[in-house]
């Protein structure tokens, strides 16, 4: 009798746990098949989009100390792509595929060596769209490997001047109209019989077949024009400089940078000097650029100075992405209270600086960037705040900013203890 009660009793188990276990796996497959809801969860951003921007702003110990002021740097740095122009990258194609400018499977071409790039070859698979780059021959070859290891098609071109048909901007441009002169010449022959890949074959000049970009069906194009597309200034105005002031509690008396094409400076000073016209916004130039004369004097550049000028590519600064010598829109935009001057060393001992004293390893721009903040901390005195940039780190500057036999050839070796550089 009791072995018969056991063995129901078994069974009776057996059954209900086979119960519960198909029960589970129907509600884990249903589940499954539900789409993925953020909603469930404490804080996952929506796909790498959403994770550009919101970077922490941190205080730098060592700057702080050093000069009584409250010395906060944005990190920038801490964007998927690496930098701070993800938020560019991200807001430029936003707008164009609103515009219907650029549209899915379309190509966004750039002119650019730098951080934008590798922004947009970062950013425009998320959209389904590609990524094509124009640059310079004499660029790093670290830099073009980086963008193909992304996907972007890369175009290498014979440094020449702005002026010149030819310069790498100009390329880009003209790369996205023939993209588009290709996808319109596709959709015609596809509405003539559908056969419309032999015959945008046919019509392809040499120089379309050359380019990868344009060996297979594309969507059109759109040129990203970083300098003159105020979507850049948007990205900080409606971005960085909210978030600036959210973070600072409304509490700050400065802002510094540098500027490239200017979006950043631009973006942000408008949109403190908005919300508090008694925030100070000022420039931190580097050697070589035009735009300290511009702030201070209203004047750009001698004759002689003029990009379209020059012959080759003098050696200006080791700081990369900042400095320029025409004006571009974005800048445009800026509302500065004035500028200072730094220098290549000046930012080669900021960085060692801020590597010993706060562990912080960053690109040469953000170096800048910190010497406009004790330049500023030195004139208003101590007790106030100021927030700078942290662009990007030093990994993309090993093999010149971080490299002791480049910075030896450049009389650029860092020397000091602490921040005597720059008086303290
Ligand atoms: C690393 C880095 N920092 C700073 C800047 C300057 O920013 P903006 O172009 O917004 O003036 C750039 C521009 O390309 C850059 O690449």
């Amino acid at each position: 009798m009791a072995s018969v009660r056991t063995t129901g009793a078994f069974v009776a188990a057996i059954s209900m746990s086979m119960v519960l276990f198909s029960y589970f796996l129907c509600t884990y497959r249903s589940k499954r098949k539900t789409p993925f809801s953020l909603s469930k969860y404490k804080n996952p951003r929506n796909g790498l989009v959403h994770a550009v921007g919101n970077t922490p702003l941190i205080r730098i110990n060592s700057l702080s100390e050093a000069t009584g002021c409250e010395i906060l740097g944005k990190c920038e740095f801490l964007n998927p792509g690496g930098s701070v122009k993800d938020r560019v990258a991200v807001k430029i194609i936003e707008e164009a595929l609103e515009s219907g400018q650029l549209v899915c499977g379309g190509v966004v071409t750039e002119g650019s060596a730098g951080s934008t790039a590798i922004s947009l070859a970062t950013v425009a698979p998320a959209y389904g769209c590609k990524c094509h780059v124009v640059i310079p021959d004499d660029a790093a070859i670290e830099k073009s490997q980086i963008l193909e290891a992304l996907g972007a098609t890369v175009e290498r071109v014979r440094p020449v001047s702005i002026t010149h048909r030819d310069h790498y901007v100009n390329t880009a441009r003209r790369r996205a109209l023939e993209a588009n002169e290709l996808a319109s010449k596709s959709k015609k022959s596809e509405q003539i019989d559908g056969k419309f890949s032999e015959q945008i074959d046919c019509c392809m000049s040499d120089g379309e077949k050359k380019g990868s970009i344009f060996s297979s069906y594309c969507n059109g194009g759109f040129f990203a024009d970083q300098f003159e597309n105020l979507a850049n200034f948007r990205a900080h105005y409606q971005g960085t400089g909210p978030e600036i002031w959210e973070q600072s509690g409304g509490r700050l008396d400065s802002f510094v940078a540098a500027a490239g094409t200017g979006g950043t400076v631009a973006g942000i000073s408008s949109f403190l000097q908005e919300k508090n016209p008694n925030i100070k916004c000022f420039l931190i130039d580097p050697p070589g650029s035009g735009l300290f004369n511009k702030v201070t004097r209203g004047v750009m550049y001698t004759k002689e100075e003029a990009e379209g000028k020059r012959l080759k590519n003098p050696f200006d600064t080791i700081t990369e992405g900042i400095g320029i010598n025409r004006l571009t829109q974005n800048f445009k935009m800026a509302k500065l209270d004035g500028a200072y001057r730094g220098t290549d060393k000046e930012a080669v001992e900021m960085s060692r600086y801020l590597l010993k004293n706060d562990g912080l390893f960053l690109g040469s721009s953000s170096a800048m960037n910190c010497v406009g903040a004790v330049r500023v901390a030195q004139s208003l005195g101590p007790g106030h705040t100021i927030v700078t940039i942290l662009c990007d780190s030093g990994m993309r500057h090993l093999s010149k900013f971080y490299d002791a036999q480049y910075l030896s050839e450049h009389g650029l070796t860092p020397t000091a203890t602490g921040l005597e550089f720059l008086g303290i």
